[in-house]
């Protein structure tokens, strides 16, 4: 693809592919190179428990303090998340990878058994929160909006931990290149 010239000096030595086309194998290939902090996406109510790991999760705004996580569709936990109306987001700690392989499904636990790992406490909204999590955001579902394949869960945060940080060891789970890593 041509380009016009821009405000930058082009090298035609460094004549590498920069602008490969994306779809979605070469999509998933590079966002695999992003660390992400591991989560546990939670919540409990009329529609019963259910959770699901993710690292499809950010900040939004702090005024008011708002987050998103993204749900893929093809979850039956889309209709427990909706009808609840409540959730948390729960950073796991470095050791708490069972967790993290519990609520991915890799145990094939069904969505209520995956709390037997770990303590769980309730916040403000009900939702549960993870004791041993390194921050818990307690959450209102305010908003979901079906993007591609996935749902987009808008959430007010009402509550929150912060465990303080820890010397001299792992604190926090990661993945990165496909694969858990600590930092
Ligand atoms: C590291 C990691 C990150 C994940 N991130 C997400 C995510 O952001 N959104 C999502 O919908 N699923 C994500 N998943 C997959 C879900 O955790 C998995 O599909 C889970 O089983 C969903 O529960 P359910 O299928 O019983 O509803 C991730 C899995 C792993 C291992």
């Amino acid at each position: 693809m041509s380009r016009p010239p821009g405000p930058f000096p082009v090298d035609p030595a460094a004549a590498r592919p920069v602008f490969a086309p994306a779809d979605s194998p070469s999509f998933r290939n590079a966002l695999a190179r992003v660390p992400a902090a591991v989560v546990v996406v939670a919540t409990d109510g009329p529609a019963g428990a259910g959770g699901f790991t993710a690292t499809a999760f950010t900040s939004v705004s702090d005024d008011p303090p708002t987050i998103l996580v993204c749900l893929n569709r093809k979850s039956a936990q889309n209709e427990t998340f909706r009808n609840n109306g409540v959730f948390s987001v729960n950073m796991l700690a470095a050791e708490d990878q069972a967790i993290a392989n519990d609520f991915a499904g890799f145990t094939k636990l069904p969505a209520p058994e995956r709390f037997r790992a770990g303590d769980w406490t309730r916040g403000i909204t009900g939702a549960p929160m993870l004791l041993r999590a390194r921050v818990s955001l307690d959450c209102e579902l305010v908003d979901i909006n079906p993007v591609a394949t996935h749902n987009v869960m808008i959430g007010r945060v009402i509550g929150l931990t912060i465990e303080p940080p820890v010397a001299d060891r792992p604190e926090v789970l990661l993945y990165h290149d496909r694969r858990y890593r600590e930092i």
